[in-house]
């Protein structure tokens, strides 16, 4: 029986090569290849500047750092994401703070955001969701404020917002992106940060490097020789090697190529599930056109009066081996202990109680997606009998 997870890479042979070439280099890390990924991002991004990390999670890390929060701060950002949006907060002693969803599309609300900026609002984390970027330009009040707004584009390298490239910063501070094996690419593990902001891309480069600096015109301190470097500030090992970097360079010649096969995919779900009333897809805004991630479908399975846990274990005894993305941040015990409260993101909530995503990745053939979408109905009709 074939089996299909909700994801996975595609390394082609010039892939393979790329990475081989380093290997056989004189330099594995620190060498010409990080930047060399970081102009290409910025290229295709329109960003000013880019910074090349080990991982989402270490560019969100480093942003809040950057930021310079403390116990009084607080960050705003949605509960229907992976951890990782609100967990960079807490690294800094920040105080998290949800705004609901928008169940149409799964991103945050800016309505409630309103409701719920205090002074102590530093930030606000909008994660452009399954790969459809946010209305970033409904941010700008909030930046007018002196907000910050980090876009966490894990999801959307290659979507566009209006006549702009996510990741180009017009109406942000920084963008965060991932490049773990199911994102739109991959460098194994690894992540970037983009911003038009000089210092800050400077900055975020001494942090990833345990806050080293090591030039000259910038040393508090006389220099000992050629050798000398200063450390500053309290930074981190957040390095991307040179495989990787050399990987996500061969990759990004591919991004337009991944984004065409990934969205003719769903497209082909969405025929394939066409007047089937139970289902419903995310809806797509006039301003997004995005290079969807991650194929989520909303089924009311309690109207339905299916089980919801009982309808994925058959659908992965058939082979279908969706993901349920995401269960919202503020019901983890861990956020349950800072007192977020079940019931207190009712669209968060519904989301997740809907949601199931389908296979979607560039490998995926036309056979193999009728074959997911039949088998999908049949485990769906086959549901309370
Ligand atoms: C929305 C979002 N933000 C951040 C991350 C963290 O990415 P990484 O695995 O590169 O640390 C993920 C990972 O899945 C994600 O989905």
């Amino acid at each position: 029986m074939k089996i299909y997870g909700y994801g996975r890479q595609s390394i082609s042979q010039e892939d393979i090569d790329a990475v081989v070439e380093v290997l056989k280099s004189d330099f594995l890390n620190n060498g010409p290849k990080i930047e060399e990924f970081e102009e290409k991002i910025c290229e295709y991004t329109g960003a000013g500047y880019c910074v090349a990390l080990s991982s989402a999670t270490a560019a969100l890390h480093l942003m809040m750092h950057a930021l310079n929060l403390s116990e009084k701060d607080e960050v705003i950002t949605c509960p229907v994401t992976f951890l990782a949006s609100a967990n960079c907060v807490r690294y800094v002693n920040a105080s998290v703070n949800f705004a609901d969803a928008d169940i149409e599309t799964g991103n945050i609300s800016i309505d409630e955001i309103r409701k719920k900026v205090t002074p102590m609002t530093k930030a606000v984390i909008p994660i452009h969701f399954a790969g459809q970027s946010c209305d970033v330009k409904a941010f700008s009040e909030l930046r007018e404020k002196g907000i910050c707004v980090i876009e966490d584009a894990a999801h959307a390298l290659g979507s566009d917002y209006e006549d702009a490239k996510v990741g180009s910063c017009k109406y942000s501070d920084a963008a965060v992106f991932s490049f773990h094996p199911v994102k739109n690419i991959t460098t194994g593990e690894g992540g970037a940060i983009t911003t038009n902001d000089r210092e800050l891309a400077q900055r975020l480069k001494r942090l990833r490097s345990h806050g080293m600096n090591r030039n000259p015109a910038e040393f508090v301190n006389e220099s000992d020789g050629k050798w000398y470097y200063e450390m500053q500030e309290l930074g981190y090992n957040y390095r991307m090697t040179e495989m990787q970097a050399a990987l996500g360079i061969s990759q990004l010649k591919r991004i337009e190529q991944f984004k065409q096969k990934r969205r003719y995919i769903v497209e082909k779900y969405k025929e394939i599930f066409a007047g089937d009333d139970r289902i419903s897809f995310l809806t797509e805004k006039k301003f997004s056109n995005a290079c969807w991630h991650i194929c989520p479908l909303l089924i009311d399975f309690e109207k339905l009066g299916i089980d919801k846990k009982k309808f994925f274990n058959d659908l992965c005894d058939a082979g279908i081996h969706p993901a349920v993305q995401y269960i919202p941040v503020h019901l983890h015990p861990y956020y349950q202990n800072l007192n977020f409260k079940k019931g207190e993101y009712p669209t968060a909530e519904k989301y997740y109680a809907q949601t199931v995503s389908l296979p979607l990745y560039y490998d995926l053939s036309d056979d193999d997606v009728e074959y997911i979408g039949e088998k999908f109905l049949k485990v769906l009709n086959n549901q309370g009998q």
